[in-house]
């Protein structure tokens, strides 16, 4: 019977890592997959997720199930992380294995309560469209950001999601938005908030970087205004990168809604839908996020390393955007943005090149990971791209 099936690609980001790993030039640069990485290429495990770990080590007794939506005092912790006791609603999670666990269940709670459509912003993560198609959600797409000006298509945003009705769901990323890095201001996300109240949509809010953009409070502004606009929503949390767990498959998705009855009967349908695919979710990563964030000296660590990562981050922008700017005049946009990525106005053609002639590499849409970028590389890196960005 498998040989009526048809081979599948590689997923072309994923696939990046196995081509960056066998090329044998000492001086490739690896900008493709979003993790964090240190001045000297690693991406190392926080002080603080090593102490929880050896605390959980010491004290953990039993490896028997948790419970069906998983850690509930993970859930809190994290929720009270997102939200911050702000927004008057009530919000019932489900831990889930990663974001992309997250987003799974999103996408099958709006089709089985019947979403007429769920708009993507293009462009967005490339994982997105095939997540939400998988579950058989129509999915419709709005302008977001403009490669080759640099800028958000705002008035584009707001005309498309004005045209939007109730039963439509709205994609939204908190912030440090993949790929494009480009951050709404405080004015556009109250404008943003204001359609989605008036036109009465649903957001879905991917939260995948809190902590990475201006600070842990400031990259939630938009989130924690649009949960008070919408009547219900979903929040999809990961902890991959906030805490430096990614292959621990972290995460957790919120129903947010008016009253807390509501609420619960979204959890159940969530819990029912993953019983059915994986059960449960795994415990470890979470049980890692909850010992932290439990613990005052622990949560201490952890934002300072937080505090840090997202430090280099601003710095390398800073420097790469100098680093271009006699050439090209967007580059100030490159220090304006935030986060790991960036989308540089590249061509597939250009990306190729890059790859093949210098060992830089970076998916075929031109999106580079910041973190990346090693200080010693910025001038080299500047004067390959240099020629292209014009
Ligand atoms: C990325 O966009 O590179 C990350 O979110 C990793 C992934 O799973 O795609």
């Amino acid at each position: 019977m498998f040989d009526t099936l048809a081979s599948q690609p590689n997923d072309p980001l994923l696939a990046l890592i196995g081509l960056y790993n066998s090329d044998k030039r000492a001086d490739k640069i690896d900008l493709g997959v979003g993790v964090y990485r240190d001045d000297q290429g690693r991406t190392p495990v926080l002080k603080a997720v090593k102490e929880a770990e050896k605390q959980l080590l010491a004290t953990q007794e039993s490896k028997s199930y948790v419970a069906p939506e998983g850690d509930r005092q993970f859930l809190d912790l994290l929720w009270h992380l997102v939200e911050g006791g702000q927004t008057g609603r009530f919000a019932a999670g489900v831990q889930t294995p990663g974001g992309s666990g997250a987003l799974r269940l999103a996408s099958d709670l709006l089709a089985r309560a019947g979403a007429r459509r769920l708009l993507l912003g293009v462009p967005t993560w490339p994982n997105h469209p095939g997540i939400f198609g998988a579950t058989g959600l129509n999915v419709e797409t709005y302008p977001f950001f403009d490669v080759p000006t640099q800028s958000i298509r705002f008035a584009g945003m707001i005309k498309a999601l004005s045209g939007a009705q109730k039963g439509d769901a709205v994609l939204l990323h908190a912030s440090c938005h993949n790929p494009t890095g480009a951050p709404l201001s405080a004015a556009q996300w109250d404008d943003l908030a204001a359609v989605i109240a008036e036109r009465k949509l649903i957001p879905l809010i991917d939260s995948a970087y809190q902590g990475f953009g201006e600070g842990i409070e400031e990259d939630v502004y938009g989130l924690r205004k649009v949960l008070r606009a919408a009547d219900e929503a979903l929040v999809a949390v990961s902890c991959s990168k906030s805490f430096g767990i990614y292959r621990e498959r972290t995460g957790a998705i919120f129903a947010v809604a008016g009253d807390a009855r509501t609420a619960e009967i979204a959890r159940s349908n969530l819990v029912t839908m993953a019983r059915t695919s994986y059960s449960m979710p795994p415990d470890h990563g979470a049980a890692v996020v909850r010992t932290i964030l439990s613990s005052e000296e622990l949560r201490r660590v952890w934002m300072e390393e937080l505090d840090s990562m997202r430090n280099r981050l601003n710095g390398l922008r800073r420097e790469l955007s100098a680093a271009l700017a006699d050439s090209w005049q967007l580059a100030p946009q490159i220090d304006e943005q935030e986060g790991m990525f960036s989308l540089l106005p590249l061509d597939q053609a250009d990306v190729l090149k890059l790859r093949e002639e210098h060992g830089l590499y970076m998916p075929t849409s031109g999106r580079i990971n910041i973190a990346g970028l090693k200080s010693a590389d910025i001038g080299r890196v500047a004067e390959i791209l240099k020629p292209l960005l014009r």
